[in-house]
């Protein structure tokens, strides 16, 4: 759902023309540390705090506590990074930063000591000038590189935001090279995040001197600086690859200041452009729709590709726009963008995009809607300011042969207790912890865990002709249970188990699924309520020629 409205996305057969998937963007790779294979994802204090006294250690520990606590560290979220206004407005006596002693009463190193603690990453700043950029005026790094990075590596930073202002009109590489020198001589692996807007087209020589890199300005809380950051960054996307990331600022997830459609576009555009993923809200207290937008797994996956990829833009006019990125394993990332507040049509020519004949599964990363389409034109309604972002895979009918299903990756799936399961029960809500497929005492080694309302589809591409399986309900939940087990070839009914209780011997179901571009196992509520509806398909095999 997006905006409130489900999205159709028709998937019209046109023609094909053949050719291999070639992508001229990519440039050969740039020296990298080796530290940022994939973009950064993380926190930044600025926009929560500005310079104001709310940035102090609490307020910093309650973000790394918050990011383990959410799950946004299993989602992949990892550095906790402080902005401007750490430190005193003057060097001691040894010509060293100080921390202010109001904001961090323990020091800097006691506050990285609990966010290693946490199993994250812990970040700072400073300016390669000769203050910071806030005005209250803090100390910059230029010609203090050295010992700056020295104290930096003392309080184990692992990622340094190295900012642009009171820089004295020195060559930006010098000043940048400078500090990734002092840095690596500590020997400690420290990120190198430039921060000059892109006023010196840093895509261009920053590759080995830094990790990411600004490519315009500040980005506020509304959409006209969304569409500004977003047409800066697009134009260097050749620019990206592992470890060389082109940065268009914070995620603004959660500022308050534009609607939940339009943060969605911005996580998803950002993630199209293969960005950093910083995340600029309070994070102590995120609302569900900004925890949402901003875990969304296979948004995330596109954005962390291990390919390393930047996005880019293959059609646009009136607003609308197609960026694709393509990731590991021959699947493309394609996001349909609509800029503007009315509603759209944007269909996307998958030849132009460099697919060739045959099949895909195109997945729609937001709604999950899965549909195989043949190569031709994609094309979806997009609401205003919204973004469809879709994953599309190449797929092959079933090769020859006889195959259990749970072998076998499936197209889609709905559970009604957490993900199903293979070769094992559902058991309950996280994933791989069932127990061993168990119907009236007999185990089975292979086959589906599901609980209903449950569906599992997958793509055969009409190679398949039978497919039985042994129905029944899981030892596992005592008794209790009823079920009906269904199996569709193309969305036409072709096995029903009728009513099955837990004291029903399993049942052994067969069906004809010749030509069926998919099947799809479903398991429903055998009337009474979904409680306990641990239906398992044992052995589900398929014979295909
Ligand atoms: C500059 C940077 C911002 C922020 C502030 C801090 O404006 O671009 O991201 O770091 O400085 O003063």
């Amino acid at each position: 759902m997006i905006g409130g409205r489900t999205l159709a996305i028709l998937i019209t057969i046109g023609a094909m023309v053949g050719g291999a998937i070639v992508w001229p963007w990519t440039s050969p790779p740039t020296a990298s540390d080796g530290l940022a294979p994939t973009p950064p994802m993380g926190f930044n204090s600025w926009i929560t705090t500005y310079c104001d006294e709310s940035l102090d250690d609490t307020m910093i520990r309650g973000i790394a506590d918050a990011i383990v606590d959410k799950g946004l560290k299993d989602a992949g979220y990892q550095y906790v990074n402080i902005d401007d206004c750490w430190a005193l407005p003057e060097r001691n006596a040894e010509g060293n930063l100080v921390p202010d002693p109001k904001r961090f009463p323990e020091g800097i190193k006691a506050l990285a000591d609990y966010v290693h603690e946490k199993g994250l990453k812990f970040g700072i700043y400073t300016s390669a000038g000769i203050k910071t950029c806030d005005p209250n005026g803090f100390p910059g790094a230029l010609n203090h590189e050295v010992e700056d990075a020295n104290l930096f590596a003392s309080w184990g930073v692992d990622f340094l935001k190295y900012d642009n202002c009171n820089n004295e009109g020195v060559d930006a590489r010098q000043r940048y090279r400078t500090m990734h020198d002092a840095l690596k001589a500590t020997g400690r692996p420290i990120v190198l995040s430039i921060c000059e807007w892109g006023q010196n087209k840093p895509w261009e020589w920053a590759g080995g001197i830094a990790d990411l890199w600004r490519t315009g300005g500040d980005i506020a809380d509304n959409w006209d600086s969304v569409l500004d950051n977003l047409n800066s960054n697009l134009p260097p996307a050749q620019y990206a690859s592992p470890g060389n990331w082109n940065d268009p600022d914070f995620l603004r997830s959660g500022n308050g200041g534009m609607t939940d459609t339009q943060y969605r576009s911005q996580f998803s555009l950002w993630s199209v452009m293969a960005a950093p993923l910083l995340i600029a809200s309070d994070l102590r207290n995120a609302s569900p729709e900004t925890m949402a937008t901003i875990t969304n797994a296979d948004v995330i996956a596109v954005d962390q590709d291990p390919l390393g990829v930047g996005g880019r833009e293959v059609q646009s006019g009136d607003g609308l726009h197609v960026i694709v990125k393509p990731l590991a394993g021959d699947d493309q990332a394609v996001a349909l963008f609509n800029e503007t507040d009315t509603d759209a049509t944007i269909e996307a020519n998958l030849d132009k995009i460099g697919f060739d004949a045959g099949r895909y599964v195109v997945k729609d990363l937001w709604s999950k809607e899965t549909h195989v389409a043949t190569g031709g034109t994609l094309s979806a309604s997009v609401p205003g300011y919204s973004t469809v972002l879709l994953r599309i895979s190449p797929v092959a009918a079933r090769p020859a042969g006889r195959w259990n299903l749970s072998h076998v990756v499936e197209l889609s799936s709905s559970n009604g207790w957490g993900p199903f399961e293979t070769d094992r029960s559902n058991g309950d809500q996280p994933i791989g912890d069932g127990r061993a497929l168990t119907l009236h005492g007999v185990k089975f080694t292979n086959g589906l865990g599901a609980h209903g309302p449950s569906e599992i589809a997958y793509y055969l591409g009409g190679s398949c002709s039978t497919l039985t399986a042994t129905v029944g309900i899981d030892d596992e939940v005592q008794g209790q249970g009823s079920v009906v087990f269904k199996i569709y070839a193309d969305d036409k009914l072709v096995a029903d188990s009728g009513l099955v209780f837990n004291a029903t011997p399993p049942k052994s179901l067969a069906a004809n699924i010749s030509g069926a571009e998919t099947v799809k196992l479903v398991v429903t509520d055998g009337g009474d309520n979904i409680e306990f509806d641990h239906g398992d398909w044992a052995d589900p095999m398929i014979d295909c020629a």
